[in-house]
């Protein structure tokens, strides 16, 4: 890891939306990067929901990569009125992509024209839908490869060292070159691999595709990865499910090729073998997954193409009755939900 010998100048700092596994990772490498540049104090703040969010708090951020805790400041979203004006200039969500909407209008009235709002989510949508509202130029997608989880809130494990691709779904011309190397360089560059993918789109379509084949179908046959090729009735399952998603992201004109999907979702599944998919940690856990967001997401784009996906939405059936039922089984009372991810090893990284 190398340092830059200079400080990078920074016109303002970061506000973290979503102070789970990714944003405390985030929030952590954005101090570090603060402290080595001798920046004072951390430049990074997380954004957490209330003021009881807050109370519960400790004002430090743990790391597994680093040796001692980081003090990050935080700041209750619903609360920050006139009496502490909250300006956001750079804003990171980290939320889960079913949050993302309503967490990113919870601060809207604290973003300006001019502040960026980079996206972390999984799939697709969400991506599409926010650059629609608040503009191309403004928002940026991070696709990543690091793997984290909670050891309890505010404590992070990096499970997985990898890449994060940073892009924007509009990026012709020069402006969008501009404004992606001046972003980079506000975000822990070095530390947590980011480079610039001036085709971002092409890479979230492909991860999305790969996503709707592999995730789902680890709940229904509740297995790790790798057992995906070793189950008869899942592998059979697998391929007609890639055939599926690609002809449906044909029809896409905005998807790029998909190439052979069967054969780079075998290869995903050999080098993740062992990983627990995302989607299957959040039913283990009892919680919302993302599956809207990915099969969920694939069905409405073929209905928007008057075109049949009965695979998919036979898997994303069978996906909503196993949640309910893990929901319903993690939370007798409905109303309270485990903050802490399981200690699997992550998830989707491709
Ligand atoms: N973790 C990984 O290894 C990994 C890898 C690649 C990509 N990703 C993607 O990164 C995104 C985040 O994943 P994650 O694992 O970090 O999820 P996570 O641990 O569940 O964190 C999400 C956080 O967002 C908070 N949140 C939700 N709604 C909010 C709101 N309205 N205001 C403020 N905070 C809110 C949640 O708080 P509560 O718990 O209080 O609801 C939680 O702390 C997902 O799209 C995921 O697919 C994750």
């Amino acid at each position: 890891m190398t340092l830059t010998d200079k400080p990078i100048p920074r016109a303002a700092g970061w506000h973290i939306l979503g102070a789970g596994a990714m944003g405390c990772l985030w929030a952590c490498a954005m101090a570090r990067q603060d402290e080595r540049q001798a920046m004072g104090s951390p430049q990074v703040s997380l954004l957490l929901r209330d003021q009881e969010a807050l109370a519960g708090y400790p004002g430090q951020v743990i790391c597994s990569d680093m040796e001692h805790p980081l003090s990050i400041p935080a700041v209750a979203i619903a609360g920050a009125d006139d009496q502490t004006p909250l300006q956001i200039h750079n804003l990171l969500v980290t939320t889960k992509a079913q949050d993302t909407l309503t967490a990113v209008a919870s601060v809207a009235n604290h973003l300006s024209t001019t502040s960026r709002i980079v996206l972390l989510q999984n799939g697709l949508k969400i991506q599409q839908q926010l650059t629609r509202l608040y503009g191309a130029e403004r928002v940026f997608c991070v696709s990543t490869s690091h793997g984290a989880w909670l050891k309890a809130p505010f404590d992070v494990v990096h499970a997985g060292n990898g890449d994060a691709w940073l892009g924007q779904l509009d990026a012709t011309g020069t402006c969008s070159r501009a404004r992606l190397q001046s972003l980079r360089q506000l975000l822990p560059a070095e530390q947590l691999n980011v480079h610039i993918d001036h085709d971002i789109g092409a890479r979230l379509w492909r991860k999305l595709a790969i996503n709707c084949a592999i995730n789902a179908l680890t709940v229904i046959h509740d297995c790790r990865n790798g057992e995906l090729l070793q189950i008869p009735e899942a592998r059979q399952s697998l391929s007609r499910l890639c055939d599926e998603i690609c002809k449906v992201l044909q029809a896409i004109p905005e998807a790029p090729p998909m190439g052979d999907l069967w054969t780079q979702v075998q290869h995903v599944l050999h080098v993740t073998a062992a990983n627990v998919s995302s989607t299957l940690q959040d039913i283990r856990r009892g919680r919302h997954s993302e599956i809207d967001h990915l099969n969920g997401y694939l069905c409405e784009l073929a209905s928007a193409q008057h075109m049949p996906c009965p695979v998919n939405r036979a898997v994303l059936q069978q996906m909503r009755v196993l949640e309910s039922r893990a929901i319903q089984a993690h939370s007798p009372t409905g109303s309270e939900r485990p903050r802490q991810s399981s200690p699997h090893r992550s998830t989707d990284r491709q």
